[in-house]
């Protein structure tokens, strides 16, 4: 081989690995390899240069030339790797992640105000020996009204703004029929056809609660909304007296509210109930000096009560002669207005989260 070559060879070789030495990382190695080993690199350029020697020299120069190129290529193997695991670890510090810090929570769901309350209201009964039952939002207007006593001419129907269903919207009615054909169906406007249900299902003696929603039609204020709910009770045994109602109401209001609240009972008008009262609690919104809560009364009406009326005892399918009764109804949205001091019935479903979240 020509020294001249030899000495070229040798040359390309060592700048080819000092500057090896200042690469930094995986870009700078690329380049490298471009420059040295790469097709238009030095060391091609050298092999190119075999060709124009005497043919005696060629295989030593070749020889050499691969040497250089093998050892050019273990320290660029070498290279490759530790640049890359520096490039790695340097990766990995700056993606750190402190699995230590506590999480960032998601929001967590609760129970609306109402159904605490009412699940409140329904232990309260329980622990006094009632039973919880169910009946049917969508009610056969027999049931809502005429066997409690309301016929459809009754001035009582005035007091609840009833939403009717067009039964053939349920399917019930065949196309084409009268308005005859099937009895009328509606939204329940109060739990109370539940009485009926219940005496005609269970043997007394009867002590049984049963909550659900309400719809009534009206204009809506501070402390009526259209969508409701009610807790109905009823009780049927013999010897039950109005003294007996009285009681389970005062437990109960002492159960929820404490002892210190004022109970006011007072005469009402229900048609299927004789006597019939009303039970109010002193306004805790105000403390009885009266605001929009009580209607300026100091007083929140929280249900309707009295003892069963005879002829619906006899329409339960209950002999009067041999048993008597009380029922009450009580709205769970006006207790919880007195337990929280909220003066507007209507907050509760308005969907405010901030306003939800804080029960
Ligand atoms: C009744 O609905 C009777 N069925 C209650 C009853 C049952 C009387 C058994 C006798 C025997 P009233 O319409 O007053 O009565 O409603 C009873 C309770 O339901 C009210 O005291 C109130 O707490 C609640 N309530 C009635 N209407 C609404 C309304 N629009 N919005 C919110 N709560 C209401």
């Amino acid at each position: 081989m020509s020294s001249d070559l030899a000495i070229q060879v040798d040359e390309a070789r060592q700048e080819a690995l000092a500057a090896l030495g200042a690469v930094e990382d995986s870009a700078g190695l690329e380049e490298w390899n471009r420059q040295y080993l790469g097709k238009q690199g030095r060391l091609t350029a050298l092999f190119r240069g075999v060709g124009g020697l005497a043919p005696d020299e060629r295989a030593g120069a070749g020889q050499a030339i691969n040497k250089s190129k093998a050892d050019l290529e273990s320290a660029y193997t070498r290279a490759q790797q530790a640049i890359g695991l520096r490039e790695q670890e340097a990766r990995l510090q700056a993606e750190a992640v402190d699995i230590t810090l506590p999480g960032r929570p998601g929001p967590a769901g609760r129970l609306h105000v109402i159904t605490q309350t009412s699940r409140d209201i329904l232990r309260a009964f329980r622990d006094m020996g009632f039973q919880v039952y169910e009946g049917p939002d969508i009610e056969l207007d027999v049931y809502n009204f005429e066997l409690l006593n309301i016929p459809p001419e009754h001035p009582a129907r005035s007091m609840h703004d009833t939403f009717y269903i067009d039964d053939r919207l349920l399917g019930l009615r065949p196309p084409g029929a009268s308005m005859d054909d099937l009895p009328p169906v509606v939204l329940r406007t109060h739990t109370s056809p539940n009485q009926i249900r219940m005496m005609r299902k269970i043997e007394p003696p009867i002590r049984l609660i049963v909550p659900g929603k309400c719809y009534r039609s009206e204009a809506t204020d501070a402390s009526h909304e259209a969508y409701f709910s009610q807790i109905e009770g009823l009780a049927v045994d013999k010897k039950i007296t109005l003294a007996d109602l009285k009681g389970t109401l005062a437990a109960f209001a002492r159960a929820i509210f404490g002892s210190d609240r004022k109970v006011r009972f007072r005469c009402d008008y229900f048609p299927y109930v004789e006597p019939g009262v009303d039970l109010a609690i002193d306004c805790i919104v105000c403390d009885g000096a009266g605001c929009r809560a009580c209607k300026y009364t100091g007083w929140l009406e929280i249900m309707g009560a009295g003892m069963v009326h005879p002829q619906v005892l006899l329409n339960g399918g209950v002999d009067p002669d041999e048993y008597s009764g009380f029922a009450f109804g009580l709205g769970p949205e006006r207790v919880a207005m007195l337990r929280h001091g909220i003066d507007d019935l209507r907050m509760f479903y308005g969907n405010d989260l901030n306003f939800l979240q804080q029960f």
